[in-house]
């Protein structure tokens, strides 16, 4: 349904670049002389003429970067707890989160009040380090009481990847090697560095060079592990691969693998920017694991909705940021007040409203419900599962199926072949019931 404005701008001829735009309906007797029709007379910047008569879903098209020659452009207006509302007032039950953000539900009403007070009192007011600030130093206190206790210094970042940014400059300059090891298939963000660690050389080959003395190995592969030696400064790990299609590690790799790190001296570094914050059941994926590694790197759910990640480690080793030269890494908006406040808000949250209790129960619910002729297999652990199908043109067609009877799913990065199941933590039964019925119905 294309709106007359939009039309109007797409196929009248226009006598300017800047044609006033008023829609008029109905007109009858005089011209009104109220302040809504004043504030349309050309008194006021271009600017505001140009942009009201426009919809956002065409300035989406015109102005905003975009990733790929198909975005979903579903456009929402407001969101609150499980559900997505479109401006026409259409409810679509969100199953991904913005890709594993939105753990505790949106528009958290702790995470609101939180974000409120802390407006109250001030917004950004130096980089990241210098000043005490509050709201900084308590969430990173409350997260060194949720990690093991090998964990005692946090450093606050803006996203997910630069948190696996300063992971490798922390494990290069503690280590004084070079050399950094991830896996096929991996995914740790978007930036130079993090690509460089990418385990899909399809997204990397256009950006080469990048990082020497990087290398992939086979996950879930024990006889690999031989390859991390004692050159290796860190070896980096998803505890469950997400753009892979939700792919756990075995126990008895991780474990190996961090017996192998710890051999040779290598950091062991768990990139639970997704596995985090309450998603398969426990705080860390780590915990469900019973392995420790010596860098964990956070994101996405810590922040109830807001941008903010971590790098927590031993307090020896983030040390090591401090000197030689001092400034190891240095951030503006890393650890953005505003965000810390929102972000100790969802870890209260998160303990407060028992949400992951029950995680294992709502697993269980949808591997049962999703049984389908076309259901090759269910992946993943906790809330973030994978309905594995025979092709990436099943997958698309039941999105956008899904996406029609009110259901939002998605796909994923390295698996073309499955559907991704990331809901909130808060999540209901009876919403699981309802999703995997319109999932196995658009398969059909
Ligand atoms: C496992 C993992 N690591 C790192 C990142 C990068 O995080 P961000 O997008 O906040 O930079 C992501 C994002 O999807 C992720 O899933």
């Amino acid at each position: 349904m294309i709106s007359n404005r939009e039309l109007f701008q797409r196929n009248l001829a226009h006598s300017t670049n800047l044609p006033l735009g008023l829609e008029i309906e109905r007109a009858k007797g005089k011209l009104p002389t109220s302040s809504a029709a004043n504030c349309l007379l050309p008194t006021r910047s271009e600017a505001y003429y140009l942009y009201p008569m426009i919809s956002n879903r065409e300035l989406f098209q015109r102005n905003l970067a975009h990733t790929t020659n198909l975005p979903l452009g579903l456009e929402i207006e407001r969101a609150k707890g499980n559900y997505l509302y479109s401006p026409d007032g259409k409810k679509y039950l969100d199953l991904i989160s913005g890709i594993s953000v939105s753990n505790i539900g949106h528009l958290h009403p702790n995470v609101v009040a939180a974000i409120h007070a802390q407006l109250e009192k001030h917004m950004h007011l130096q980089v990241y380090g210098e000043y005490v600030v509050a709201p900084q130093v308590q969430l990173a206190t409350k997260l060194l009481e949720l990690l093991p206790k090998k964990f005692e210094s946090v450093y606050l970042t803006n996203s997910g990847a630069e948190a696996i940014e300063g992971a490798m400059k922390l494990a290069k300059r503690a280590t004084g090697r070079h050399e950094i090891i991830s896996f096929k298939n991996a995914y740790h963000g978007s930036t130079h560095g993090a690509l460089s660690i990418m385990g899909g050389e399809e997204f990397k080959q256009a950006f080469r060079p990048l990082l020497p003395a990087v290398r992939q190995l086979d996950f879930n592969e024990i006889e690999q592990l031989q390859h991390i030696t004692k050159k290796t400064a860190a070896v980096f790990v998803e505890p469950v691969q997400g753009e892979a299609g939700y792919n756990p590690a075995t126990p008895e790799f991780l474990k190996a693998l961090r017996a192998r790190c710890s051999h040779v001296g290598a950091l062991l570094v768990f990139d639970e920017i997704q596995t985090g914050l309450g998603r398969t059941g426990h705080w860390f994926a780590m915990q469900k694991y019973g392995v420790t590694p010596d860098v964990v790197a956070l994101a996405k759910g810590l922040g109830g909705g807001m941008p903010i990640g971590a790098f927590c480690s031993p307090k020896s080793l983030m040390d090591t940021l401090k000197e030689n030269p001092m400034l190891g890494h240095i951030t503006t908006f890393g650890g953005h007040p505003v965000s810390c406040a929102a972000a100790l808000a969802t870890l209260q949250t998160i303990a407060a409203e028992n949400l992951m209790h029950g995680i294992t129960e709502k697993e269980m619910l949808f591997r049962k419900l999703l049984k389908h002729p076309k259901i090759k297999a269910v992946t993943g652990t906790g809330l973030m599962l994978a309905a594995h199908v025979d092709s990436f043109e099943t997958v698309e067609r039941t999105m956008h199926r899904c996406l029609q009877q009110g259901v939002i799913t998605d796909w994923f990065l390295f698996n073309q072949t499955a559907l991704r199941i990331s809901p909130p933590l808060t999540l209901t039964f009876e919403e699981i019931e309802m999703a995997c019925s319109v999932i196995c119905d658009s398969l059909s």
